[in-house]
């Protein structure tokens, strides 16, 4: 694997007694779509929120872009590159998407305390705003409150807010959760074309979605990683069979 953009070494996590992982030696290329997949349990969104600063290892490093990123806040890592999706809370429920993702390219630009009042000064944002989420088809919602929107197009904005920050990486755990097996494909559609160039990593339990959009996936069991490969590779092994039969 040439170009490394993220990588863990003899990465642990431990709840008290609970050993989530250990020794968890992966790595993501840059430019792939990577999939994480594993039974419930298994550690992927604990994966997740250590590679973004929301949990500390209990040992090993966190390594992105061959720097060691342990020690930094989740806000810093959101600045350098890694960036997970926005759950949209209370704050932004109440706001319309033009104003969502205005204020996520605020916050990317790092400029103090990003508001609405500044945002609707500026039309360069809000032209920028608007034409991104045309991008992702939300054109015909930009001034729908978002807690007004149907659920799949909450999601999407997530995505599109998230995509705002112009991440390098872009980690989304369970996109498609609580969408249609139809919703799913269309966001993932969306997604493929659309950040083609970002570096995806999202963990994912359909696996139809899985092997048709990663281009390599982390399979993910208790107590740590079973294998990192291409689809192919990973549909036919008898490993992945047995964690997804409940050995
Ligand atoms: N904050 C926490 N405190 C204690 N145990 C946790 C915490 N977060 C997750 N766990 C446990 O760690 C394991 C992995 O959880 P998680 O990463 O959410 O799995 P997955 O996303 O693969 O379903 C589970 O056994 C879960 O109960
Ligand atoms: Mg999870």
């Amino acid at each position: 694997m040439s170009d490394i953009v993220l990588e863990t070494r003899d990465l642990r996590k431990a709840f008290g007694g609970l050993v989530v992982f250990d020794r968890l030696n992966f790595t993501l290329a840059r430019g792939e779509r990577h999939a994480i997949i594993g039974p419930n349990g298994a550690g992927k969104s604990t994966f997740v929120s250590l590679v973004t600063g929301l949990l500390q290892p209990t040992a090993g490093e966190i390594v992105f872009n061959g720097k060691v990123v342990n020690g930094q806040t989740p806000q810093e890592r959101v600045k350098a590159g890694l960036v997970r999706t926005f759950q949209i809370n209370t704050l932004f429920a109440s706001l319309n998407p033009l104003e969502s993702v205005a204020l996520a390219l605020l916050e990317r630009e790092g400029r103090a305390k990003p508001s609405l009042a500044k945002v609707a000064r500026e039309s360069a944002l809000l032209d920028e705003a608007e034409a991104l989420l045309a991008k992702f088809g939300l054109a015909g919602e930009l001034l729908t409150p978002t807690n007004m929107l149907a659920y799949g197009m909450q999601r999407l904005l997530e995505v599109v807010m998230a995509f705002a920050m112009r991440p390098q990486v872009l980690l989304l755990d369970e996109p498609a959760a609580g969408l249609s097996t139809h919703q799913g494909h269309e966001l993932f559609a969306q997604l493929a074309t659309l950040t083609a160039g970002t570096t995806v990593l999202f963990i994912e339990h359909d696996m139809n979605l899985v092997f048709r959009y990663a281009e390599r996936v982390s399979v993910f069991a208790a107590g740590g990683m079973v294998m990192q490969d291409i689809p192919e590779k990973v549909r036919g092994d008898a490993r992945v069979r047995e964690v997804y039969l409940g050995a």
